[in-house]
């Protein structure tokens, strides 16, 4: 049985007093969370990834980077490595949003880079893909999806279905309040877990976490996790308020029960 992980994407919202005081809130509550099958999981941003992580360290809490370099080390003003991150000792870090491929020029090949430089030192990728309303009006959503995957992935072995995290999130769900409906959503996932499969066999496939994302919130998360193959969230807007955060991680310790 695969976990849930419950992730909040703050994208850029949050200065270091806010960060400072979702995370207290946010320990105060993991103090009494008894499901280790339901990982909470936040991304700040950068700066503030280090006083979050003095605040959460020892609480069942994880954290991830918004993003990360193609590079390694060197003259590239305002990035920010791999190893940089390691050194902080993130366990995850968000790749392919469809926010970087939109605003900040991102292609399936550096997606690939970035992964691959997370991989070599030990974090583990979000990898986010999805269709566009237009691709998805054209009937082009599996299509999309599939190429995405599998350009992301192209000639990476993985060994141990904890290598990654795959998020999948309709662009035109992130930030519209309109979210997938649950079975469009499912689909979608199980397309991508039969395209793991094929790649690198059962073992991995069933086990790999499949996140959803865009209008991911209290309201609609019960349906979407009582779906198979959608393993948690990775949620925006939601995300930012502690208890509406903390009312889906309540939704994944139910749906966690009911998957027993
Ligand atoms: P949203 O964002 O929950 O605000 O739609 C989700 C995301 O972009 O990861």
């Amino acid at each position: 049985m695969r976990d849930i992980i419950i992730s909040g994407n703050w994208k850029m919202n949050k200065d270091l007093g806010d960060t400072t005081s979702f995370c207290t809130q946010l320990r105060d509550y993991a103090q009494k969370h008894d499901e280790s099958r339901v990982k909470i999981l936040i991304a700040p941003a950068y700066p503030f990834l280090y006083p979050a992580k003095q605040i959460v360290d020892s609480f069942p809490i994880s954290l991830a980077a918004q993003n990360v370099s193609i590079n390694d080390d060197g003259a590239f003003t305002g990035e920010v490595s791999a190893t940089m991150l390691r050194s902080l000792d993130l366990e995850y870090c968000i790749v392919g949003h469809s926010e970087r491929r939109q605003y900040h020029a991102e292609t399936d090949a550096t997606v690939r880079t970035r992964i691959i430089k997370l991989m070599e030192v030990g974090i583990i990728p979000i990898i986010c893909i999805g269709e566009t309303l237009a691709q998805r009006e054209a009937e082009e959503t599996e299509a999309i999806v599939i190429s995405q995957i599998q350009a992301a992935l192209q000639e990476i072995e993985i060994t141990d279905p904890q290598q990654i995290v795959i998020a999948y999130e309709p662009v035109w769900a992130i930030g519209t309040g309109r979210n997938a409906t649950p079975q469009q959503a499912q689909d979608v996932h199980l397309l991508i877990r039969n395209w793991l499969n094929t790649r690198y066999g059962n073992a991995i496939a069933a086990q790999v976490i499949i996140l959803y994302g865009g209008s991911m919130k209290p309201e609609n998360i019960d349906a979407l996790l009582a779906m198979p193959d959608i393993d948690g969230g990775l949620i925006g807007g939601a995300s930012l308020q502690i208890t509406q955060f903390t009312a889906m991680i309540q939704s994944a310790k139910n749906a966690i029960q009911n998957r027993r």
